[in-house]
């Protein structure tokens, strides 16, 4: 058996074994199979897809690439099925987990979450907790166990020991053109969540422009072969279908977001979208964690863990955990401004019908808020505020976007593909709708 054979089975379209998939995946963790090899292979997937069979090895590929933890064995005050986890697939302005994490953790429930960094335009947990000083976000098993185990709380991203086959292709994919691809994306996504062993776990699969599945039909496949493989693997899954046509709150860009998330969980006046998909996406979980009954009383719970502070307590009990610097947290105004920040104004008035996710999500990358190769820093105070939604009636002159760029240059660069973002009516449009259905 070798890479070159396998790559080109895969792009003549024949269905690959399990050995075949696990000897890849194996080789590439192991430093044996280079990354052109693997962008390759990568590159095939996404042209000539994959059986649910192969995604299905694939994803146990992945997950056994590093060490299984089984927190369903480990007791420690959590029941089984209060340990819980949601991801998404990817979008622009996705600040979700910062906020939905300590909120259910606040209520009780326990959180052991591996999250990623930005992929292609859509954002990523890691990138964005990583604008705290301090925060340390590549935990050892160990690290990652101990502290789940005292606190019911953790946060860390792919590491040497946990999903580290994910590590490498994900970091791989976000260079080379291939994250769309629905079998890189269900085995990325199901291969963290059994390598973490949580119970119940809730996706968000993004549906939009600004989403790797841009249609109804592809998200529903996706969530669909997702949830099949939570089940087949013993996991309880759901799978919410979720609007990314524009991004979600107003905030694009890894402190803007930390900053819109903070301000959220201060109870601070904050998107209603943002809000909303925070709210609904928690009282899920609370319900799935068997911390209530009904939606209406999980709601209830998560409407108090936000007024009541405790919520925002849980965000700085991680972030303090993890060695990242909380005065930031209370204190929004230290995290360091970029050098360059212009307001956009609106071209004429109107009605907004249109503020396209992935147009803003590649200008946020553009501004240096992604990586366009694997080895590039990002610039942690560059993005976009996006001031209005969809249905919103805007007056000339009033403000659209806020840039925030490293330089002139690439504020300028900005504006003109942000003026693309946007299109008017002159008669009233309706608003998005917020979710589109729950798989379960
Ligand atoms: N999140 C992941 O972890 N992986 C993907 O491929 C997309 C979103």
């Amino acid at each position: 058996m070798n890479a070159v054979d396998i790559i080109i089975k895969k792009r003549d379209g024949v269905e690959l074994t399990n050995d075949e998939i696990a000897f890849f995946i194996q080789g590439y963790t192991q430093g044996e199979i280079p990354d052109y090899q693997a962008a390759a292979w990568a590159m095939a997937i996404l042209c000539k897809g994959m059986t649910d069979v192969e995604t299905a090895a694939l994803t146990r590929a992945m997950a056994q690439s590093g060490e299984m933890l089984s927190l369903e064995e480990v007791v420690n005050g959590i029941k089984v099925n209060q340990a819980v986890d949601k991801h998404s697939t990817g979008g622009v302005g996705d600040k979700t987990t910062l906020i939905v994490q300590p909120i259910v953790t606040s209520c009780g429930l326990a959180v052991a979450k591996m999250s990623g960094r930005g992929l292609g335009y859509s954002g990523g947990t890691i990138d964005k907790l990583e604008s705290i000083p301090g925060m340390r976000l590549n935990l050892t098993k160990d690290e990652f166990l101990q502290q789940y185990l005292t606190y019911h709380t953790v946060l860390s991203g792919q590491s040497a020991d946990l999903a580290p086959a994910d590590g490498k292709m994900y970091a791989l994919r976000d260079v080379t053109g291939t994250v769309p691809a629905m079998p890189l994306i269900a085995s990325s996504i199901m291969s963290k969540k059994l390598a973490v062993g949580t119970h119940a776990i809730l996706l968000d699969v993004k549906v939009g422009c600004g989403a790797f599945m841009e249609n109804l039909e592809d998200a529903t496949k996706l969530a669909k072969l997702m949830v099949a493989i939570g089940k087949n693997n013993g996991r309880f899954v759901k799978a919410e279908l979720s609007d990314m046509n524009q991004p979600l709150g107003f905030a694009v860009g890894n402190i803007l977001e930390v900053k819109e998330a903070v301000a959220l969980l201060r109870g601070e006046p904050a998107a209603p979208d943002l809000r909303e998909h925070c709210i609904e996406s928690s009282a899920i979980l609370l319900m799935m964690g068997q911390k209530a009954d009904t939606k209406e009383q999980a709601r209830i719970m998560v409407e108090d863990a936000l007024n009541s502070g405790k919520a925002f307590e849980s965000l700085k009990q991680l972030v303090s955990l993890q060695k990242g610097d909380i005065s930031y947290l209370d204190n929004l105004e230290k995290f360091p401004k970029a050098p360059v920040i212009r307001v956009v104004s609106a071209p004429k008035t109107g009605w907004l019908s249109e503020i396209n996710a992935r147009i803003i999500g590649e200008t946020s990358v553009d501004l240096g808020a992604g990586r366009i190769k694997k080895t590039d820093s990002i610039d942690h105070r560059v993005g976009i505020i996006v001031h209005h939604k969809v249905g919103d009636r805007i007056t000339q002159g009033e403000p659209l976007f806020t840039i925030h760029a490293h330089s002139d240059d690439s504020c300028y660069n900005a504006e003109k593909k942000l003026s693309s973002a946007v299109q008017y009516s002159d008669t009233p449009c309706e608003r998005l709708p917020q979710f589109y259905g729950l798989i379960e």
